[in-house]
């Protein structure tokens, strides 16, 4: 038996914010194994050394974070069709001499409103995503997975929405892109709405959003976490719409990353919940 420590980490750049390895440490503990996760900062020049250097020194891979998503593409050897689709790598590992990418970015959001909503069903309806940016492109990914038969994109710089179409579904057989000022008419007859740009974010500038022909019906939810209950949650749960918060979406990441490594799929419970809240 090998009871070598298993060492992994997240790399960003600032990466001192991140709640990775409070999440990765919990689960470590928990779990009774032997290994370490920690917060590398590396700048976007010394990408391709640092991720050399992690592997040199025996780490079993790393997540990443901004601005390194899109970067390490090019860096991997092989890629999974999430990453490839979504054009970023969140998950790394380093295996048989190869550099592998994986990004569990978008079943981090879905399992997230299904671990809150279990009776939710994605396919009864369309859903309005609300951003075009990073953030957007594992959410879109993983609306089409899950069945959605329509998407009402949404977001200030349409062109930006309308690349990120042709990428995920160059054939608009699912995603249709509107003008920012649509995006209060994108909520009529919306199953599912979700805000995916930084708008509402704790020193971000508030997000605009008429709920008004929002049906009663429909689940709503932020990838914004902090703060945890956004705006838009508090305006559409006063509206009696059921909400999910964001904060679930980063642990449900972490989990497949982790089980990558350390061999355990974690589960999120309410103790690290309530931890990664604090
Ligand atoms: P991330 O990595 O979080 O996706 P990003 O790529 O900068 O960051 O995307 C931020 C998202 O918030 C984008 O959809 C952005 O809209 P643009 O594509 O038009 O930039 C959106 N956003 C940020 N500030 C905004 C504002 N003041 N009004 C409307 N949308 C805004």
């Amino acid at each position: 038996m090998n009871d070598k420590a298993i060492k992994a980490a997240v790399i960003g750049h600032p990466i001192g914010h991140s709640k990775s390895p409070l999440i990765h440490n919990y689960w470590i503990e928990k779990y009774g194994l032997s290994g370490s996760y920690e917060a590398v900062d590396i700048a976007c020049e010394n990408l391709k050394a640092g991720v050399e250097n992690l592997r040199d020194k025996g780490f079993a891979g790393f997540n990443a974070t901004i601005p390194h998503k899109e970067a390490l593409l090019d860096l991997c050897d092989t890629l999974d069709d999430t990453a490839r689709a979504c054009g970023a790598v969140n998950t790394v590992v380093f295996k048989d001499g190869k550099i592998r990418g994986y990004n569990t970015d978008a079943f981090g959001f879905i399992t997230n409103i299904r671990a809150a909503a279990p009776d939710f069903d994605f396919a009864k309806g369309p859903a309005t995503v609300i951003g075009a940016g990073g953030a957007a492109r594992a959410v879109l990914f993983g609306l089409i997975e899950a069945g959605v038969p329509k998407i009402r994109l949404a977001n200030r710089t349409r062109a930006k929405a309308e690349a990120l179409v042709q990428s995920l579904d160059p054939q608009q057989k699912v995603i249709e892109t509107l003008d920012w000022d649509q995006r209060h008419a994108a909520l009529d007859g919306a199953n599912f709405v979700v805000n995916t740009s930084s708008l509402g974010m704790d020193k971000q500038p508030a997000l605009e959003l008429s709920l008004d022909d929002l049906p009663p019906a429909a689940l709503v939810t932020d990838i914004v976490y902090s703060p945890l209950e956004t705006d838009l949650l508090k305006n559409a749960k006063a509206r009696g719409n059921q909400t999910v918060t964001g904060i679930g979406m980063l642990l449900h990441q972490a989990r497949p990353a982790f089980e990558k490594w350390f061999g355990v799929l974690p589960d999120v419970d309410e103790t690290l919940q309530e931890r990664v809240l604090k």
